[in-house]
Parts: C-alpha cells; structure tokens; sequence
C-alpha cells in the first residue's frame, strides 16, 4: 500500500485551471516565452508558494520552488516537467508534471512528513523549442548543455533569446549561473503522459520508461526563380515549392520505407512570396527525425544530404541544409527502472516498460543527476492536440507513484 494518498480531485483540479491559461478555441497556446505561457507560470508559481514551497526564478528563467530536508546537506531530489506547450496543443504534456509534483508537495506537508532530502519542484522553461527551433532550454541550461547556436537563435522574426529571457525573469547575460553541479541534484524524477498509444491498449496504467529518444533537426531553405504563374512555360520554370514537395516526401520515406531510423517528419513549410499567381522562388520546410540510436539519425542526416545534392543538379534549385541541433538518446539506467516498477507495485498498479518518442526534461538533466519517468496512458495515444487527453484516474495514478517514487527514493539515496 502507498504511505500516503495524493487528493484525486485536487490535483484534476488544477490541471484543468491550468488547461484554461493559454486556451484558444484550436488548443493550447501557451508557446515558450509567450504572454499565455507566463500566465502558466505564474500559476506555477502561485500553487508552489501555496503549498510552501520557496520560490526562485533562475537565470535561464526556470522556476524552483524548494523544501527543506530534515538533513539539508544532502543533495535534492527534484520533480518536475514543464508548461510551455506546442502551439494549438494539449492540456497534459508537461502540465501533468508539474501539476503533480505540487500536488506531491501539498500531501507532504499535509501528512507533516519531511524527507531527509530537500525537495525542488522545477518548472522548465521553453521545453518545446517551438519559437527558436531548439528545445530544452530550460533542462539543457541547469545541466550545462546550451551551446553557442542556442545563445545566438533567433526566432523568425528575427528576435533573439535575450528579451524573451528578461520577459519570464531571466538574464541571459547571466544565463550560466542556471547550471547546477553533479553533487546539487540527488536524482530527478518526472511523470508525464505517453503521448503514444502504447499504455492505452494495454490497459496498463504506468509505463516504466527504459530510455528517451535521440532527436535531429534541420531547416531547408531551397531557391528557386520567381515567376509569373501564367505566362511562364512549365519547362523553364524553376518552383522551389516543387522542389520542397519532392523532399518532404522523400524524408517521409526515409522513415517509413527505407527504415534509415524510426521516425521522420517534416512539420512546417514556409513558400516565398506565397502569392498563387507567383511561382514560388523560395521554400523553406523545418524537419526532424528520431532514433534512440545515434547512428541512425546520422546515416539519416547522410541520406537527406544526398537526395539535396541530386535536387540541386535535377532541378537546378539551391538548396542550403542547416542543421539546428541533434540531441543525444538517453537510457534510464536499470536501478532507477526499478525504483519506478517497485513504487508502482506498492501502489497496487500494474506496469510495462516503456521507451519514450517524445523527448523530455529528464534526457538533459541525465546530464547531471540520475533520472527517472513514469507514464501514464494518452487516450489513443493523441498527443500535441488540442485532442490530448488523460483521464483523471490515469493522472491521479501517476500522481500517486510520483510520490511513492520520491519516498523511495529518499529513503534509498
Ligand atoms: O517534441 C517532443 O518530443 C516533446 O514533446 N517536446
Ligand atoms: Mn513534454
Ligand atoms: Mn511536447
């Protein structure tokens, strides 16, 4: 039996106050940096300081809010995941986490229990990479992970990091005091949903999950010749959008037929002047794909090289590939596997192991302190939609690990 029961009806409480912050009649708006976005925060903020917690923004803009241990020297345990969502997305991915790692906190303090380790409930900032086309930032900037291209980024309005930093409380002239040593974080510990099918069909309630995906992601600026849409011979004309076409369907079937790694996909597509009596005489497409292993988002990067080289001589385009960034796999390691199996099984639930798609907080703070996830089921898998959805009894559920994980944690670390 669980040592001590989470508030089902609290905590569904406050994901769907959450849920209202950001809404548009299309889904969730609350993109990184973003007025909406500050509005989730400072929610954040307010449901941490309510429950005790004390409050700090650092200079990559996280939010932590701490809980002193009955032995504060000893390293933190931390939970957490992040509110900034995809634009028109969901009310879960992220917000689950961090909801419930509140809602950890607030059952704590109504228990009277304090764990010998302090506690930091972390909100990570910008996760989803959405604005400047790198994701992480918050996570990446803790575990000393930003690099050079993430201080320089700027979104395409041609907006760097900076202002957006200052705007949620950060200071990028400062942004490397964010980083925490190997010894400040004991462990790092985050629910989050699936967001694929697999728990929803199998009816299992926690997923165990065994590692976090590898990620790389390119821009593809192709020019073409503008041109006059009636008058120019098809023969002569030079239309970057055709180009971008070929190539988006040949990324797809790098993936889905030729098996170069496990998923590819081409999310979104700029066409210059984009006027439909213009021939289009740039094109742009953003493109990502993923592997757990390395070597397959490497022979891909190889692959998608190729195919630009033969179109810049077939249909005498200029194609540029600009890679944005690659983000390495992570495994969770075994022992921490186990921690999660073993808190699920004193909570009476039953588990599977689980690799992750999607990428997460943890696979930066990997970097600096051991990680482990659970997930709970997304209702046919539906994820980055204003159609995710996870039932109460699944977000309680993993909730109530959450802090049968932490437990275990404290006592064994
Ligand atoms: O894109 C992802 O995998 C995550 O939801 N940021
Ligand atoms: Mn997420
Ligand atoms: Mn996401």
């Amino acid at each position: 039996m669980p040592r001590y029961s989470i508030n089902n009806q609290r905590l569904n409480q406050t994901l769907q106050e959450l849920g209202h912050l950001g809404e548009s009649p299309t889904g969730m708006d609350r993109v990184a940096y973003s007025p909406e976005d500050i509005l989730g925060r400072n929610y954040s903020i307010k449901l941490m300081q309510e429950a005790g917690l004390k409050t700090r923004i650092d200079t990559a803009g996280n939010i932590i809010g701490r809980r002193t241990g009955t032995d504060d020297n000893l390293p933190a345990i931390a939970i957490g995941s992040h509110t900034d969502t995809v634009p028109k997305g969901g009310k879960y991915d992220g917000a689950l986490g961090v909801m419930a790692a509140i809602e950890v906190i607030r059952t704590l303090e109504e228990q009277g229990h304090f764990t010998r380790h302090p506690l930091e409930v972390i909100n990570f900032t910008n996760e989803e990479g959405t604005r400047f086309h790198r994701w992480l930032v918050g996570s990446r900037s803790m575990s000393g992970l930003l690099e050079q291209e993430d201080l320089d980024a700027v979104d395409d309005d041609g907006m760097g990091l900076g202002p957006c930093l200052a705007d949620i409380g950060g200071d990028m002239s400062r942004i490397n005091e964010a980083i925490r040593g190997p010894d400040e974080l004991a462990a790092y510990l985050e629910l989050h949903i699936e967001q694929g099918p697999y728990l929803h069909q199998s009816g299992n309630p926690i997923g165990v999950v065994t590692g976090i995906t590898g990620r790389a992601v390119f821009e593809v600026e192709i020019e073409g010749k503008a041109n006059h849409a009636g008058t120019t011979p098809m023969a002569t004309r030079r239309d970057a959008l055709v180009s971008a076409s070929k190539l988006i369907l040949a990324v797809q079937q790098m993936a889905a037929e030729q098996e170069i790694c496990r998923v590819s996909t081409v999310g979104s597509i700029r066409a210059i002047p984009n006027a439909v009596n213009v021939i289009p005489g740039s094109a742009s497409i953003g493109l990502e794909f993923r592997d757990t292993d390395m070597n397959a988002l490497a022979a891909a990067e190889q692959e998608l090289r190729r195919i630009t080289d033969e179109a810049k001589v077939n249909e005498e385009v200029r194609i540029d590939v600009q890679r944005h960034r690659f983000t390495s796999s992570v495994p969770i390691a075994p022992d921490m596997q186990a921690l999660v199996a073993e808190a699920a099984e004193n909570c009476n639930m039953t588990w599977e192991p689980l690799a992750s798609g999607a990428g997460h907080d943890a696979q930066a703070v990997a970097n600096i302190a051991p990680v482990a996830m659970i997930f709970v089921p997304s209702v046919d898998g539906i994820s980055h939609s204003m159609e995710e959805y996870s039932t109460p009894q699944d977000c309680a559920n993993g909730t109530q690990v959450l802090l049968e994980l932490l437990l275990l944690a404290d006592d064994r670390f």
